[in-house]
């Protein structure tokens, strides 16, 4: 039987090898959209969430939910971009990302977010990044850190995610694999050990209790708060309790790349491994992402671009972290980048949308809510869509000009 596998998954590499960056990825559509939104408003109360479904007009929400920094951390994305693609309007965009975090500023001490203040910091990481010296940004980072941590339970060995009416019930779901990252910043700022010590406790336990056998993932995992038993092992936003919801399985692969990057510890390459096989199987041919790997096909299941986005860039620092092994391993970087490639060029033939204000439609927001949130633009979508264009710049599969050749 290992004859006819071996035959199929090189035939299956094969094709794959053949998938080329859409140039929508670099089209100047991108930095017009976002420009027009971004210079609509100079002092931003709001912030844009997802779009309707018909004109793909974005709506826009109060700064305390957990999308709200993802549009200044597009902005700041854009800087990168500039640098990468020489284009000199690199200062324009940092002016941008810094007006549009000032809404987001005051919930570092009062918020109702509770856990995803690793979202809500990212354009302070990014201003930090940029300008180490100022307060604004290492304050605001700080407190949030701190916010984070305040949410670890040593019985449990994770940090809350959902504040339940039963306190006992301790919540913890696979996207706060993706709040890890807030505490090595906050370790590099404060010197204090103990962030780090509580991300790597987080991604042991979520790796034993919300990854399956086969790589596939639970979305919510329920603690005892008082013994840390696992009492409940399902969802909250996915089809069925024993299906994969697949923006969660995007967040997994890419939460445990991130910690191998932070730790070096071989479980987490290999769980991101795992997860991301999972992953690019279960894309059905065709390439369209479903909202959930295992919802039924009729009734027509919604796609959910974002999953695409976030998968497709975790897929790239998988590869980053491919090669970062002595010796590097060129031929696992091909195989994660060939599959992001791929997923992008996929969900850029059904999701680009030239006339929506997002770049992509056809995203999931949640197809549990009532009435159903599906098939409309997504701000992290978008979001993860830049930033992998971004690194298949920095791995020199892609350059800026291609998005002049559409
Ligand atoms: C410092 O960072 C904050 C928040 O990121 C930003 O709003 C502010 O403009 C920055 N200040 C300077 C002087 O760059
Ligand atoms: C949680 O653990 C405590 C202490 O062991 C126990 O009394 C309680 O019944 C448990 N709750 C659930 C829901 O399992
Ligand atoms: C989930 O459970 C249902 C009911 O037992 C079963 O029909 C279905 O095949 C299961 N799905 C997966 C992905 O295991
Ligand atoms: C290289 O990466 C691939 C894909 O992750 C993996 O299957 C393979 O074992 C890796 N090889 C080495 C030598 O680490
Ligand atoms: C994408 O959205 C459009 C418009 O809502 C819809 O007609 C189309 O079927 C969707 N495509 C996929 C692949 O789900
Ligand atoms: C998608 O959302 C629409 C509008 O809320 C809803 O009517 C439809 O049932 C949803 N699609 C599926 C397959 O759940
Ligand atoms: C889903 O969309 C409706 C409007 O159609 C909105 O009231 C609701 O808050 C949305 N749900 C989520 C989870 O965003
Ligand atoms: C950039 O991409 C274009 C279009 O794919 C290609 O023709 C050109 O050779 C590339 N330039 C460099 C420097 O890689």
């Amino acid at each position: 039987m290992s004859r006819p596998t071996l035959l199929l998954s090189s035939f299956i590499a094969l094709v794959i090898a053949t998938a080329t960056p859409p140039p929508e990825l670099y089209s100047p559509l991108i930095t017009s959209k976002i420009r027009t939104v971004a210079q609509g408003e100079s002092n931003p109360a709001t912030y844009p969430q997802y779009t309707d479904s018909t004109v793909g007009k974005w709506q826009y929400f109060q700064p305390d939910i957990w999308t709200s920094s993802f549009f200044p951390a597009m902005l700041y994305a854009l800087n990168t971009r500039a640098k990468l693609c020489g284009t000199g309007d690199g200062d324009t965009w940092v002016e941008l990302g810094r007006q549009w975090s000032t809404g987001v500023i005051p919930l570092e001490t009062k918020n109702d977010v509770g856990h995803d203040v690793g979202f809500l910091s990212m354009p302070f990481v990014e201003e930090y990044y940029l300008n180490p010296t100022n307060q604004t940004a290492t304050t605001a980072i700080q407190a949030f850190v701190a916010d984070l941590d305040a949410r670890f339970s040593p019985v449990v060995g994770c940090t809350r995610s959902w504040d339940t009416s039963d306190s006992d019930n301790f919540e913890v779901i696979i996207d706060n694999m993706m709040n890890l990252e807030l505490f090595f910043v906050g370790e590099t700022l404060t010197g204090n050990h103990a962030y780090r010590q509580h991300a790597i406790s987080h991604a042991d336990k979520t790796m034993q209790n919300h990854v399956r056998a086969d790589g596939s993932s639970f979305h919510l995992v329920t603690y005892n708060a008082t013994n840390g038993n696992v009492i409940f092992q399902g969802t909250a936003e996915g089809y069925a309790d024993n299906s994969t919801w697949s923006r969660g399985q995007a967040w997994g692969l890419y939460g445990f790349a991130n910690m191998f990057l932070h730790t070096h510890d071989p479980n987490y390459l290999m769980t991101a491994r795992r997860m991301a096989n999972y992953f690019i199987q279960n894309i059905p041919s065709g390439g369209v992402m479903p909202w959930d790997f295992n919802a039924p096909l009729e009734p027509a299941r919604p796609a959910d671009s974002s999953a695409a986005t976030i998968g497709a860039t975790g897929l790239l620092l998988l590869a980053e972290m491919e090669m970062s092994l002595s010796p590097a391993n060129t031929s696992g970087r091909d195989f994660w980048t060939n599959a992001a490639v791929q997923i992008l060029a996929d969900t850029t033939s059904f999701a680009w949308r030239p006339e929506f204000q997002s770049l992509l439609s056809n995203g999931t927001v949640n197809n549990r809510a009532s009435p159903p949130n599906n098939s409309t633009g997504i701000i992290y979508g978008d979001y993860y869509y830049v930033r992998a264009g971004n690194e298949l710049i920095g791995l020199e599969l892609a350059n800026c000009s291609l998005g002049l050749t559409q």
